[in-house]
Parts: structure tokens; sequence; C-alpha cells
């Protein structure tokens, strides 16, 4: 089967009445790494709760590497790694007890565990740490140790919800450096994330998520073309934009989207010889994000 994880119509409907999931229907295909992208609430974590058979949907059907998460949640257990987004450590437990005994607890040789923690731990850059207790470290060196804990698994896909939350850019990145080295080495991976440019960095695919409905899917090349303007301009201060242009105010600040990018330069001349600053960048996957998802709106 080239799907490792298939969801037919998913739906969530928590007791209290939230419709956190409604009709997802999502396929990830082995050997990707799959981001599940949308604002606080949209239902990424319930989403991955229930494909890790943590929870149970109120309809709809999931599949992992073709078995049912509701009939053989054991079946799918055994081929999954899960990070979760609220995950803590035990103050008293080293990396190194993290990433070894997690491994010993997937049915590896003592052996095979030792090499398997220690290349987790030298991938999140906590080798130096490995034997300092939980609770002597930094918020984002403890995530880094859970995330060594699953990596150390050797499941064939794992799951993280938010992964590189609370990690300064630096640890970002070198999370972002072993996902894609894993993904080379064809494990299959599904994120969850609310940074832009996280999705877009790491993502073989993903997919827009908001309250509880799949927006779009596709790579973030395939995304980003779905606006049909290319290219757009800061200003900064006032200036008067021509009405054909579609552009957003932030305060003091303009984001003016242009068609291409003779078009966005001859509009940063325009602002600077009239006394302005501006500049130009190709757009982002944020740029389309905030088109296709829109702003807040408490009445929705
Ligand atoms: N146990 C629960 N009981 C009732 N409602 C819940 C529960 N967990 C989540 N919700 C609601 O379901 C919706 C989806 O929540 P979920 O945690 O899946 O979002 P999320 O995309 O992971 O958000 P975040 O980026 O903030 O982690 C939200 O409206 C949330 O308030
Ligand atoms: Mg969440």
């Amino acid at each position: 089967m080239e799907e490792a994880v298939v969801t037919n119509e998913l739906t969530k409907v928590y007791a209290n009445g939230v419709q956190a999931l409604k009709k997802v229907s999502l396929s990830i295909r082995r050997g990707e790494l799959f981001t599940l992208l949308g604002p606080n609430g949209a239902g990424k974590t319930t989403f991955l709760r229930i494909i890790s058979t943590q929870l149970m949907p109120t309809s709809g059907e999931a599949f992992v590497f073709g078995y049912n998460v509701v009939d053989e949640p054991e079946r799918v257990r055994k081929r999954i790694a899960v990070v979760p987004q609220d995950a803590a450590t035990y103050g008293i437990l080293t990396p190194w007890e993290y990433a070894y005994f997690f491994a010993r607890l997937r049915d590896m040789s003592s052996e095979k565990a030792k090499v398997a923690a220690e290349r987790a731990l030298k991938a999140v850059g906590l080798w130096r740490f490995r034997n300092r207790p939980c609770s002597t470290l930094s918020g984002g060196e403890r995530k880094r140790a859970i995330i060594a804990s699953a990596l150390a698994s050797e499941a064939d896909i794992f799951m993280l919800d938010e992964p590189t939350s609370g990690l300064d850019a630096v640890a970002r990145r070198a999370v972002w450096a072993v996902l894609r080295e894993m993904v080379k080495e064809g494990k299959t991976i599904l994120l969850t994330t609310h940074i832009m440019e996280e999705a877009e960095m790491v993502s073989d695919r993903l997919a827009i998520i908001n309250k509880g409905e799949v927006v779009k899917v596709g790579s973030p090349e395939e995304i980003k073309k779905m606006r049909k303007e290319r290219f757009r301009v800061v200003i900064n201060g006032e200036f008067m934009v021509d009405s054909n242009f579609d552009f957003v105010k932030l305060g003091d600040r303009l984001i003016v989207y242009t068609k291409n990018e003779d078009e966005a330069l001859s509009l940063v001349k325009k602002v600077l010889k009239s006394g302005g600053r501006a500049e130009t960048a190709p757009i982002t996957l944020e740029d389309v994000f905030v088109k296709l998802v829109g702003g807040y709106n408490e009445n929705s």
C-alpha cells in the first residue's frame, strides 16, 4: 500500500458539543513529511490523537498502514512513535534514560537501543547533557529529550504535535534537519505546526486546516501558486495604493501584492520617489494562508 495514513470523513464532536473535526479526508503517503498547518483550535491535536489511537472518533474512519485505528489499535501502536503537544518529562530521568528506555520498550536489544539512543541524542543536540536529570534542563532541552525518545524508537511513522514549540531558532533548525534526514531514510512523518516558515521549509506536502476542516492540500509550492500574485511589497509610511492591488494594512505598514517582480519593482521605485521606504520579496506560504484562513472573527 502506498499510503501510510488514510482518513475518510473523520469527524470528532467532543462531549461539550465542540465540532473539532468535520469530515476530514486525508491521505499521507509513505516516506513523505506531511504537515497539518492550522491556527489554534483548528483540530490538529484532535486529528493526531485519533490516528495515534488515543481518542475515539465520533464518525468516519482512519487507517494507519492499512490498520483501522479503532478496530486494531495494538497493531497501529507498534508502528508509530508519538510526541504529544503537552508531553512533560519526569524530572529524575536523564535524556539518556529517556532515549534508551523508550527504545528498550520497543523490544530493541540492549546493544541496538544504545546505538539508537546515542544517535537520537546527538541528532537533537543533547549528547553532552545526556546524564543530567531532566529537572536540571531548560524547557527547550526537555522538549528535545522527548523528541529524542521518539526518534530512538525506530518506528515507521512519527507523529509530532508541534515538536518545535518553545525551541530557539538553532534548535528548531536542528529538529528540521533530523526530520528531513529521517525522510531520506524512508520514514513517514506527520507534523503539526502553526508556524508557516516551518511548514514551508520541511514539508513535502501539507494540509491547511481551519475550524476542523481541511481548506487545502498540496506541496508548499502548489499552495503558494493558489494566489495569483507572486510578489509582495512592504511599504513603510503613508502611501496611496492603486485600488487594483490587493493589499493589507498593518498600522503604519502596508503589504501590497503584485502579479510579478516587474510590477513589484516599479511600485518600490514609486514609493522611494515619494520619499517612503519599501522592499519586495516573493510571497510566502503565510501570504496564502492568511488569504485562505482569514483574520480573527469571534462570531464565527
Ligand atoms: N477534551 C476536549 N473537550 C472539549 N473540547 C476540546 C477538547 N480538546 C479540544 N477541544 C476543542 O476542539 C477544538 C480543536 O482543538 P485541538 O486541540 O484539536 O486544536 P489544535 O489545532 O491542536 O490547536 P493548538 O494549535 O492550539 O494546539 C478546539 O475548539 C478546542 O477548544
Ligand atoms: Mg494542538
